[in-house]
Formats: C-alpha cells, sequence, structure tokens
C-alpha cells in the first residue's frame, strides 16, 4: 500500500507481454492467439481494419475482460485476471473510444480523481493536475465540467486522466479519432512527451495511418484475430498483406516511386 508516501506503488518493470492469446464471443472468434510486447520507452502502432481485434486485445490487457486462453505478464508477474483497478495500481493505463470521464466534474476534478484512484495523496493529485493540464494545454478549461468540453479537449481529458495514475503503460484506444489536422499533431507530440519525458510505452490504436508511422518505432497489425504483420513502420508501409487487409488493395502510392 501507499499509506506513507505521495505517489502510489511502483517497481520498476520494463516490460508488458500479451502472449497467445485467444478469445470468442458467441461464436464470433476475436482473438486467435496473439502475441503482443511493449516496453517502456517506445511506441507501438496497434492498427487493423474494423473488427480485427484491436479493442478486445486491449480490453484483455488492462483487466476489462478475461481471456479464454493466454496470459498477460507485467515484468515477471503474470497479471492475467487481474481486475483493472489492481492493474492501474500496478502501472497500467488504458483511453477508451468512448468518453469515460465523470460529465459533471470538471477537467481539472476529473484528473484529480484519476490520481486519487491511483493512490496518490491530494496534494500530489493537485500537483499532478497542475503538470497534466500544462502538458495537455488545458489549463484554460480546467474549471469547465467535462460535460460540455468540444471534442478535441474532451479526447485530451481522456489522455490525461489516463496519465494521472503515472503509468509505465498507456494502452489507447483510437484517441485521435474525429480530431482535425492541427490537433493530431499536436496529439503526436503529447504522445512522444510521454514516452520520452515520462518514460512509459504506450500501445497506441489509431485509424490515421500517418499519425501511427509517425510516432511508432514499432507496428503490429491484426486481421481477423490474428498477427499478420509486425515490424518498423516502414516495412509495413511496403507490406501486400498489409496493404490487402487494412487498405483494401495491394496496389499503394508507394508502388509508383
Ligand atoms: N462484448 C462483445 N460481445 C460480442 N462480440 C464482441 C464483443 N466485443 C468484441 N466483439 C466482436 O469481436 C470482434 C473484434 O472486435 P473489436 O476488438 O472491437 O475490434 P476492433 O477494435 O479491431 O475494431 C468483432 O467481430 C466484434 O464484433
Ligand atoms: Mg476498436
Amino acid at each position: 500500500m501507499a499509506a506513507n508516501s505521495d505517489e502510489p506503488d511502483r517497481w520498476p518493470v520494463e516490460t508488458l507481454r500479451a502472449t497467445g492469446i485467444w478469445r470468442s464471443f458467441d461464436g464470433v472468434q476475436a482473438l486467435e492467439g496473439v502475441t503482443l510486447e511493449l516496453a517502456r520507452h517506445e511506441v507501438v502502432g496497434l492498427i487493423g481494419p474494423n473488427g480485427a481485434g484491436k479493442s478486445t486485445l486491449v480490453n484483455i490487457i488492462t483487466g476489462f475482460d478475461v481471456p479464454d486462453r493466454g496470459n498477460i505478464f507485467l515484468g515477471e508477474d503474470d497479471i492475467t485476471g487481474w481486475s483493472p483497478h489492481r492493474l492501474g495500481r500496478s502501472g497500467l493505463a488504458r483511453t477508451f473510444q468512448a468518453t469515460h470521464s465523470f460529465q459533471g466534474l470538471t477537467v481539472r476534478e476529473n484528473i484529480e480523481v484519476s490520481a486519487l484512484g491511483s493512490g496518490a495523496k491530494p496534494v500530489a493529485a493537485a500537483r499532478t493536475a497542475d503538470r497534466l493540464l500544462e502538458m495537455l494545454d488545458l489549463t484554460d478549461s480546467q474549471s469547465q465540467p467535462a460535460g460540455i468540453l468540444p471534442h478535441g479537449h474532451e479526447r485530451k481529458l481522456g489522455v490525461a486522466r489516463a496519465l494521472a495514475t503515472n503509468p509505465s503503460f498507456v494502452l489507447m484506444d483510437e484517441p485521435a479519432a474525429g480530431l482535425h489536422e492541427g490537433e493530431v499533431i499536436e496529439f503526436a507530440s503529447v504522445i512522444r512527451d510521454v514516452r520520452d519525458e515520462h518514460g512509459a510505452g504506450v500501445l497506441l490504436i489509431d485509424h490515421n495511418i500517418g499519425l501511427i508511422l509517425d510516432v511508432s518505432q514499432r507496428i503490429e497489425v491484426l486481421d481477423q484475430g490474428r498477427t499478420i504483420a509486425a515490424g518498423l513502420p516502414d516495412e509495413i508501409r511496403g507490406n501486400d498483406a498489409v496493404a490487402t487487409a487494412y487498405l483494401g488493395t495491394t496496389h499503394t502510392e508507394a508502388d509508383d516511386d
């Protein structure tokens, strides 16, 4: 327990690993033996068409769902089946595709509640809120209820709430969906800060391939519950199987060079 310190308990864990994950829903095989590793200080992009199993994988890794088979490891510890709350206190955080903020609380309160929930004391939670409001350029909106925020601010609040738990690993499920181009560029720099200044490992799901290619060190591609490709951004860009599954064509602009 973190009774005597400002920050929640942490131990130095360098990797998060999902191995051989299977999950089916009423006959739909959502994941078929997917393995994925995320280290601190890196951004891994996770892409694939709708229904590929991306959100299911994130739900399983963060304790919102349980795999039929397979295991999740945080460092050496098998964390399969741990509750989201326990995982949150162990350094895992996520954002959601849909809004998950408390609509009646202010932006600042939402961030503080998140920090408090991960075990921070009130003084530390307030400091965390100051830092994240600044980092995400939300300071001017801090007193507004979350329920009236414009979409771009709402997405950033989701990220702030995830970071407020001081995570070692952050899993972001389409955090940039619906953002304008300028907001996406701003968002890319936030993700780099999370990696470089905070030292977290980031798993980034997004349909904006430009954003994924821009910020990821490695990219994993899911299709129909299986990993169909994994590699460096340049390798993924030129991969025929990816073009077929994801872009619906084998002929890309890159072929014209
Ligand atoms: N709770 C659920 N109940 C039934 N089917 C689900 C559930 N969650 C996901 N699925 C199914 O699993 C597959 C993968 O879904 P999902 O992980 O949401 O894909 P993605 O995030 O890549 O779009 C889809 O066929 C989806 O309909
Ligand atoms: Mg999804």
